[in-house]
Formats: structure tokens, C-alpha cells, sequence
């Protein structure tokens, strides 16, 4: 696919290749990527289960490294910098959250949203003044002193939410963010990440095999099989039949 570069794209992949070995065969992941993501956008990536997705942001996150290809996030090559330097970079300059949420059990919400800036050294009653604040922002004000336990998933991943934007992340990472949540749940998730761009100019990265997550994006690529498809642009809109018509017509 063919891709314009700008000095305020936040990723940039050029044709990446991920392959795995597994007991003498070859299977491959990614075949030929290419991508670009502005600053300050929602972008999402639609593909069917095994498409390559979590593959994908494991890479531009840098938990694992491309077979092929190169990846730019905030104008570091990612794929060059050695393991301590991607863990530090990922620490700093990203937010992930996951479909699990991998919130600490035995902390409160507050604590867990506090944890990133105390574990870069900060102090606490600095990491307390923001985390109160984002934990506000996700309309989670009452809800400090609960125990993950203690809360349903929608919160739990709006506390997760809330803890990927500890330390300004230039790009959130989301990885099929509302899997294990209710149709309610996943819309205020949405509706959240959609927010954040608009009005924050946060950058978000979020892949899904959802129409309707999807439809709450600038802007979707779909996959299928390692390599990008086609896209629309919904525009936020949240129409998920306009993003399963294309997908659907794409498939044809
Ligand atoms: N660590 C791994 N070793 C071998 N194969 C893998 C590994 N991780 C993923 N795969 C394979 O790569 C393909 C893409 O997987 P993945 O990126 O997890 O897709 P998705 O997130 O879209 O479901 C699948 O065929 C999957 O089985
Ligand atoms: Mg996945």
C-alpha cells in the first residue's frame, strides 16, 4: 500500500514482514505492512482472529522484533534499539492496554494508575495529583480506593485506560480493549478512546475484529492474512454497518 509520510505521523511502517518458526515450519504473521499513523488520530485495524493483529502491535510496541520492514514511532526506529532501550522507550512514550486489563489485584485503582510514574522515579504526590485527575477524565472519581475485585470490567478497563496515560504517551495501544466486556461497557471504552483524540489529542492505535469498535475511528484499515486490504474512514461516527459493508465487500 502506498503511504504518504508527514512530520506529524506518529507511527510509520514500511513494508514489515513478520514471520514465526515453530517446530520446522514457517508460519508468517505479517506479509508486507505498511502504515501510517497521524498525530493526534484514532486509527483502527479490523481483521479476523489470526489475521496478524496482536502481532502487529507487539511490534510497533517493540515486545518482539520485525522478521523484515521498519517501524517509526514518535521518529525512533524501534525496531533498532536494543531490548533495555524498547523497554525504556515502550515505559516512557507508550500506553498499552489489553483486552485483560493486567491490573495489580492487591492495589487500589488509585495505586494501579499511580504505579507507571512512581516506577520512573517520580513522586507520590505527584503521581497522586495525575492519577486523581485521569482517573477523573474516565469518570472513575469514586472509585479510588476500590480494589480491582471490586469493580466490574468496563471499570477495570477504564482504570487501565487511565494508567496508559500516566506518562503522556505519544500513541495508546489498544489490543482488542473491549473483548471481555458488555455491549454497554465497550461503548463507553469507545466513546473514551474516541475522546481522547478529539479532545486531547491523544493518539490512539486500537485493533479489533469489530465492526462497531472499529466505527468509532477516524479511520480503519482492515487485514486479513498479514497484509492490509483496503479503508474507510467513519469518522468517529460510530455507524458500524458503513465499516461491515466495506469489510464485507473487500471479502468479495
Ligand atoms: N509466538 C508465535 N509463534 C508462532 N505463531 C504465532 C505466534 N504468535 C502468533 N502466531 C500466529 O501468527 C498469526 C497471527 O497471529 P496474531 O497476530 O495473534 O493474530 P490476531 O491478533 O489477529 O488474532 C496466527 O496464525 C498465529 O497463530
Ligand atoms: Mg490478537
Amino acid at each position: 500500500m502506498e503511504t504518504t509520510t508527514t512530520n506529524t505521523d506518529v507511527v510509520v511502517i514500511k513494508d514489515l514482514h513478520k514471520d514465526y518458526y515453530l517446530g520446522g515450519e514457517v508460519i508468517t504473521a505479517l506479509d508486507g505492512v505498511s502504515l501510517t499513523v497521524p498525530s493526534g488520530a484514532f486509527v483502527a485495524i479490523m481483521g479476523a482472529s489470526g489475521s496478524g493483529k496482536t502481532t502487529l502491535m507487539h511490534l510497533i510496541g517493540g515486545l518482539d522484533l520485525p522478521t523484515q520492514g521498519a517501524i517509526t514511532v514518535n521518529e525512533k526506529a524501534v525496531d533498532r534499539l536494543t531490548d533495555q532501550e524498547r523497554t525504556l522507550f515502550r515505559r516512557r512514550h507508550l500506553g498499552i492496554v489489553f483486552q485483560t486489563f493486567n491490573l495489580l489485584p492487591t492495589l487500589t485503582a488509585l495505586e494501579n494508575v499511580m504505579l507507571p510514574l512512581l516506577v520512573d522515579g517520580r513522586s507520590a504526590a505527584d503521581a497522586r495529583r495525575r492519577a486523581e485527575e485521569l482517573l477523573k477524565t474516565v469518570n472513575l472519581e469514586h472509585r479510588l480506593k476500590h480494589r480491582p475485585d471490586l469493580m466490574s470490567g468496563g471499570e477495570q478497563q477504564r482504570v487501565a485506560i487511565a494508567r496508559a496515560l500516566m506518562n503522556e504517551p505519544v500513541l495508546i495501544l489498544a489490543d482488542e480493549p473491549t473483548g471481555n466486556l458488555d455491549p454497554t461497557a465497550s461503548h463507553q471504552i469507545w466513546k473514551l478512546l474516541r475522546d481522547l483524540s478529539c479532545n486531547t489529542g491523544t493518539t490512539v492505535l486500537m485493533v479489533t475484529h469489530e465492526s462497531t469498535a472499529a466505527s468509532y475511528a477516524d479511520c480503519v484499515h482492515f487485514i486479513k492474512a498479514g497484509r492490509f486490504t483496503g479503508t474507510v474512514e467513519p469518522k468517529g461516527c460510530g455507524d458500524a454497518a458503513l465499516v461491515a459493508n466495506r469489510y464485507a465487500e473487500l471479502a468479495d
